[in-house]
């Protein structure tokens, strides 16, 4: 289902994530945009203050904020933000009770009102809400992924670009697995201006990276004291969202239900995916090695213990 006329994208949380994302969707003129929250007037105040910017940007689409999910009927993707960040020394994994059930009211809205959207989902702890939302919407399974492989691996090819004094461009990168301390950086398929990165930089140097790549979360964490990253993760999910909407069939690692890839079944786990006017249209095949694919299906392993407890929940 190719998208037609001005796309309208529905963000769910008007919280740093969410507002910060609304800023680029405009600016890039990619969408008209809806910034939904429960607090009243934040999300009418934020979008006014974004849609009196639009004279100096210049772009023409619709930038409104709304308290009545009803609003978000008709949205091409509606992207889920809204949740507990952490606090110092907290991991993902300590806001899963909270965060699932927020994420079980924006998901049956969701079902209610806007059920033929495309879902991105980027609240912690990200692979396990991404079930959530996934399990109350019943939408197909091409049309809802958790955004976190952008954002790590944006971290990694950010790391590497600025240890070895070169272009962020010129550095291409994965991170694969659950979106926590599991993560699985790929060190044997990132590339730097064509070499392969195991041959421009030393062994322990590629091991600090892909240990502060793990942190990257809780570093951010750690020095803003109250709340988490916003500016990274909303380039990630803008990313996402561009590719459907412009059809790109960009390769982007993305929390997609695995039904058998990868020998994982029945998860959402951060895997290369090929997104376009479908969403998902295939889930991209790595050559892994044996240890790769341990990494990742210990990974798995973890988010998979994340959706058993959120199934003791009782909110499904
Ligand atoms: C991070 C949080 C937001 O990785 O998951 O920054």
């Amino acid at each position: 289902m190719a998208i037609t006329g001005r796309p309208k994208v529905s963000v769910i949380g008007g919280g740093h994530v969410g507002s910060t994302l609304a800023m680029r969707i405009a600016e890039a003129a990619l969408a008209d945009v809806l910034l939904v929250d429960i607090v009243e007037g934040m999300p009418q105040g934020k979008t006014l203050d974004l849609s009196e910017s639009r004279p100096v940007v210049l772009n023409d689409v619709t930038i409104s904020g709304t308290n009545d999910y009803a609003d978000i009927a008709g949205s091409d993707i509606v992207i889920t933000t809204a949740g507990v960040p952490r606090k110092p020394g907290m991991s993902r994994d300590d806001l899963v009770e909270i965060n699932s059930k927020i994420a079980a009211s924006i998901a049956g809205n969701i079902k209610k009102y806007a059920a033929d959207a495309f879902i991105i989902q980027v609240a912690n702890p990200l692979d396990a809400i991404t079930y959530v939302i996934s399990e109350i919407t019943q939408v197909p399974k091409n049309k809802i992924m958790g955004m976190a492989g952008v954002l790590d691996s944006a971290r990694y090819r950010y790391f590497i670009a600025s240890a070895l004094g070169v272009s962020v461009k010129d550095v291409q990168g994965i991170v694969l697995g659950g979106h926590g301390d599991t993560m699985v950086p790929l060190p044997r398929f990132t590339w730097v201006g064509g070499a392969p990165l195991p041959d421009v930089m030393p062994a322990e140097q590629i091991e600090a990276i892909v240990e502060r790549t793990r942190k990257g979360g809780a570093e951010i964490v750690g020095l803003l004291k109250t709340g988490s990253a916003y500016y990274a993760p909303s380039a990630g999910a803008f990313e996402m969202a561009k590719a459907i909407i412009k059809d790109e069939k960009r390769i982007l690692p993305v929390a997609a239900h695995l039904n058998g890839e990868y020998g994982i079944s029945g998860l959402f786990v951060g895997v290369p995916a090929v997104l376009g006017k479908n969403g998902i249209e295939k889930i991209w095949q790595l050559p892994l090695s044996e240890s790769e694919l341990t990494a990742l299906r210990d990974s798995a392993q973890h988010v998979k213990a994340l959706v058993d407890k959120v199934n003791e929940l009782g909110i499904l």
